[in-house]
């Protein structure tokens, strides 16, 4: 066989149809099909009754997750795979759903449009309509909650390296600026019991974080402060940490977040900023090159950036002694000081 006849469109045409695997899988979990199953296994027409599906294809949409490997057969029951029966089902704290939720409710329609935005430049989302996206979002407290878990979820892996890589026996104190439910705070004071922490983030924020660390026994040590980190007191605190913050923005305010983090934190102090932070030759991170399209989708001028653009903007407002450090699957920090 010569190199030409190994060349086939295999690829191509299975990325160009994946949102058919995408949609598949989105469909599945906002039906709370995973849920359903996590209860116990199920045949066809019991799923299919239970699901409340026209039986035209349901059976093929149960057989399609399987070829996915999103769920297991045996004599005609459908079950779980240990993956999805572990992160697909609501009544699990492990859930990852709530992102897919937003996901499907949302990105999925608004990413339609990213021809539109790629010759336009403009957000293709609410903003579309004049609303912006944590406004929106904010206005109903069950969103809120869904997709502040969701932020948990994500930031798991990167919460957890963030705990092992740090030098955090040096500081007592730190603040995690736009900390959602406080995924990250937990982690933190869980794996080091000298450190007490605030979450800072949007006052309508407050009751999801105080109930997450409640749960967890950890309000002694951590609490929450609401404000806007554009405009603002930042609150006290050695060490502060900025997660999926700052991809969010253009470049001015980017800069001015910075500049407000350098002014607030005491000398010696240190910020740790990750994303899913694109690699320096920008060929590799397609997670973060493609979020950074979904910042496209998402806001008026944010953007996803490499290791080393983070380091010269931090350089230029000030912080020193700058590293990038790889967290988990497509995240990593960039950790600098005062
Ligand atoms: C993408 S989430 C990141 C959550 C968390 N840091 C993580 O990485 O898992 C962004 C968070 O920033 C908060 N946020 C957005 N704009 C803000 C602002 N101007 N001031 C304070 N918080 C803000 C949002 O409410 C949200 O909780």
């Amino acid at each position: 066989m010569t190199a030409q006849d190994a060349v086939t469109p295999e690829k191509i045409l299975q990325m160009g149809f994946g949102f058919w695997a995408s949609k598949t899988l989105l469909s599945a979990v906002e039906l709370g099909l995973f849920t359903e199953l996590a209860k116990g296994a199920a045949d066809a027409e019991t799923l299919r009754t239970r699901l409340r599906l026209h039986p035209r294809a349901a059976r093929d949409f149960f057989d399609a997750l399987v070829a996915l490997g999103m769920l297991e057969r045996q004599d005609g029951r459908y079950r779980n795979t240990a993956a999805s029966g572990a992160f697909l089902d609501r009544a699990k704290a492990s859930y990852v759903g709530g992102l897919l939720e937003m996901a499907n409710a949302r990105l999925y329609g608004f990413w339609g449009s990213l021809t539109e935005a790629l010759r336009s430049g403009q957000p293709q989302n609410e903003a579309k309509t004049g609303e912006s996206f944590f406004h929106k979002l904010y206005q109903d407290p069950e969103k809120l909650k869904v997709f502040a878990k969701a932020m948990t979820a994500v930031s798991f892996g990167p919460a957890l390296a963030i705990a092992a890589k740090f030098p955090w026996t040096r500081y007592k104190t730190f603040a995690d600026i736009g900390t959602a439910e406080g995924g990250l705070p937990v982690h933190l004071a869980r794996a080091h019991p000298h450190l007490t922490g605030i979450g800072f983030d949007l006052p309508p924020v407050q009751p999801v974080f105080e109930a997450f660390v409640a749960a967890n026994g950890l309000s002694q040590r951590l609490s929450f402060r609401g404000g806007d980190f554009l405009m603002d007191a930042l609150p006290p605190g050695e060490v502060y940490v900025m997660g999926h913050i700052l991809h969010g923005f253009g470049l001015e305010d980017k800069l001015a977040i910075l500049r407000r983090a350098l002014a607030a934190l005491p000398a010696g102090g240190a910020l740790i900023v990750y994303d899913s932070i694109i690699d320096d030759e920008r060929r590799e991170n397609a997670l973060g090159l493609l979020m950074s399209l979904n910042m496209l989708i998402e806001t008026p001028a944010g953007y996803d950036y490499t290791g080393a653009d983070c380091i010269g903007w931090m350089r230029e407002t000030g912080f020193r002694d700058m590293r990038a450090e790889h967290l988990a699957g497509p995240a990593s920090m960039v950790v600098g000081f005062k």
